[in-house]
């Protein structure tokens, strides 16, 4: 986002945002999570995406990157020397099986995750962490989301942009009718690989409207990727989605004017496009309408991002491991998760459903859905990882002398 806070409508004394504390018992700060015990957390599969979230358990002070589990040898070794790690497995299995582990924190391709989670789920660990696309098969997503669930362990969503801070508060401020009633929504971009990239409009749509979607209608093009065993590579949707709270959110394809999510209030528009929400006036009085500054507070865990290898933009990340390592330490339900598991099972879903219906030629399908066998491909180096398709990250990179 281009504009600075000069350039925005002055905030001061507008009756569109909310005191300092709407943010209050969001996050625990570092102070507070200076004083706790430190919980032990295993990482499986420590490639492109692991070493990140392996960055943030080890610089937090409430958590000890205790052991991992990777499948590349090579790797494996020199990851281990990098976090100071010495415990280390091939796969979660072993892993588990050996070391009394708090927090399992799963960052392999999407074929292994439901195997990881089990096997954690099992060994009795308190939370266990995924990311997207969390399977391929309704079915599996379900059988993760149940097995935590039943053994009521904290079952966090990893990497997702609806973690963001920002995000969060303008969600909680948007849900509390700071704005009046919420009256429609809108996805814009929801294209090119619906279940990878598309899973986080679902994700903040959800958020921000605290709604679930009910009912799809979608039309889908090209032609060939709807193809019933066609993977999630190129699909754009066109659409409506119904929610639950009774609005219709229109569904673009198309990137123009933005991707992103747009949920309008009787007073306020919040826009999400990758970034800190926007805030704009949605009193009508203004045509075109004015950008608001949003007055975020500030993000409790910035100074985690001051040193490389993790950058500014990897808030949502440590945002995400916050909200979930506090749920661990304080006993908090899924639900409470800046990004659950669920949530990933949802925008899963969604995306599944909407193909379904494209195919159809926009016939409506009724979420839940029925069929839990239904499935959608995620992109070969989702599904596979880097080493299987030719893309493997190098020795270099995974020693951290790289980024
Ligand atoms: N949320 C996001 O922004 C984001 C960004 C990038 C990747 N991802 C997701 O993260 C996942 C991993 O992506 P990546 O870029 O790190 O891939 P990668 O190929 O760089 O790393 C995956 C690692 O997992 C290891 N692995 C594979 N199977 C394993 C098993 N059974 N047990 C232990 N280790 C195993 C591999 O050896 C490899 O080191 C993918 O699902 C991808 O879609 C999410």
């Amino acid at each position: 986002m281009s504009m600075t806070r000069r350039v925005l409508l002055s905030s001061a004394g507008s009756p569109l945002l909310m005191s300092a504390t709407d943010s209050g018992g969001l996050l625990t700060t570092p102070e507070q999570a200076a004083g706790r015990k430190k919980l032990r957390v295993g990482i499986v599969g420590c490639g492109r995406m692991g070493q990140y979230f392996a960055e943030v358990y080890r610089r937090s002070p409430d958590t000890e990157l205790a052991a991992i589990a990777e499948y590349n040898d090579e790797r494996r070794k020199v990851v281990g020397e990098r976090f100071q790690v010495k415990a280390l497995f091939k796969e979660a299995p072993e892993m588990v099986r050996s070391e009394k582990l708090d927090i399992v924190a799963i960052i392999t391709p999407t074929k292994f995750m439901k195997a990881a989670v089990l096997a954690a789920a099992e060994a009795g660990v308190n939370g266990i962490s995924t990311d997207k696309p969390i399977a391929a098969k309704l079915a599996d997503a379900d059988a993760m989301v149940e097995a935590c669930n039943r053994r009521k362990i904290v079952f966090a969503g990893g990497n997702l942009q609806r973690a963001r801070w920002q995000t969060q508060v303008a969600a909680r401020r948007l849900r509390s009718g700071a704005y009046g009633r919420i009256t429609g929504a809108a996805v814009m971009g929801y294209g090119g690989e619906i279940s990878g990239g598309g899973c986080q409009h679902v994700a903040v749509l959800r958020l921000l409207t605290g709604a679930e979607i009910t009912q799809v209608e979608a039309f889908g093009y090209p032609a060939k990727t709807l193809a019933p065993d066609a993977d999630d590579q190129g699909l754009m949707i066109n659409g409506r989605w119904r929610l639950s709270s009774g609005i219709d959110c229109m569904v673009f394809g198309e990137r123009e004017p933005f991707s992103g999510v747009e949920v309008r209030a009787e007073r306020a528009a919040v826009r999400w496009s990758w970034n800190a929400p926007q805030l704009f006036d949605g009193s009508g009085k203004t045509a075109p309408r004015k950008e608001i500054d949003p007055a975020y507070p500030p993000f409790p865990w910035a100074k985690m991002l001051e040193t490389p290898p993790l950058r500014m933009d990897d808030d949502y990340l440590v945002a995400s491991i916050r909200s979930f390592v506090d749920a661990v330490h304080l006993g908090r339900p899924s639900s409470s998760l800046f990004v659950s598991g669920h949530d990933l099972r949802q925008s899963l879903e969604a995306a599944i459903a909407s193909k379904v219906s494209a195919i159809e030629g926009g016939r409506t399908i009724a979420l839940p859905l029925a069929d839990r066998s239904l499935t959608l491909m995620p992109s070969p180096y989702r599904w596979l990882g880097g080493d299987a398709v030719g893309n493997p990250q190098t020795v270099k990179e995974a020693s951290g002398e790289s980024r």
